[in-house]
């Protein structure tokens, strides 16, 4: 049997390691996260789209550890904003602000606005130390609530309704979330593919 490969999600968040580590349970990968090396140095998520970052992060991560590493970046884009908070969204209301209180800010910008559609993306990354990546995308669209509801999940969750549902993300189960949810959609189509995936590490990986 061949050894599994290495994976390094960029991440110092356990939960995210956790839930990715549940997720590729049964494949040939051994995961580990940024906690199991020593200092590294530090990488500023500005760049211009999710696609950017999540690349920038997951192949930064790659050369610097020398190791296959996955990255995701995500956000909620609203129309009549013109697309923000987008790669903002864990800033927007300051780099100190709360989750309440961004989406308080949300709120206050969307005072009066008709349309009130918006969508959370997800960008999933897999670099290889060498530069070359993959890519998966997924989208999940919903409308701003006019005031917040529920206490479940983080960011934007109780602002955000999910008309087929009829609730906002933070009045569903988790379950219910992550079925609908981008990164759960995106993740999903990773998992779908992880065989070739494995393939594709084995092959951009130095002999
Ligand atoms: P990250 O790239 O996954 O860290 O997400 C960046 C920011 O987007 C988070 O800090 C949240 O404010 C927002 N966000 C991303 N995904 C979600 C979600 O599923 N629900 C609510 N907010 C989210």
């Amino acid at each position: 049997m061949k050894k599994p490969i290495p994976l390094v999600i960029a991440t110092r968040n356990k939960g995210k390691t956790a839930e990715i580590r549940d997720l590729l349970k049964g494949f040939p990968v051994d995961i580990k996260d940024l906690d199991n090396f020593g200092p590294i140095p530090h990488l500023e998520e500005d760049g211009d789209s999710f696609d950017e970052n999540a690349y920038r992060k997951s192949s930064f991560t790659a050369r610097i550890l020398g190791l296959p590493a996955l990255a995701d970046d995500s956000g909620l884009l609203v129309e009549a904003l013109d697309g923000a908070p987008g790669v903002h969204s864990a800033r927007y209301a300051g780099q100190r602000a709360t989750d309440e209180q961004r989406c308080i800010k949300l709120l206050q910008e969307m005072e009066g606005k008709f349309n009130r559609r918006a969508a959370f993306e997800c960008v999933i990354s897999i670099a290889v130390p060498a530069g070359p990546a993959l890519t998966y995308e997924a989208r999940c669209e919903g409308l701003i609530a006019e005031q917040p509801a529920g206490s479940n999940g983080f960011g934007y969750d109780p602002i955000f309704f999910y008309p087929p549902y009829k609730k906002t993300f933070a009045e569903m189960t988790r379950k219910e979330k992550s079925l609908a949810s981008h990164r759960g959609k995106a993740f999903a189509e990773l998992k779908n593919e992880f065989d070739k995936v494995v393939i594709w590490i084995r092959q951009n990986l130095p002999v």
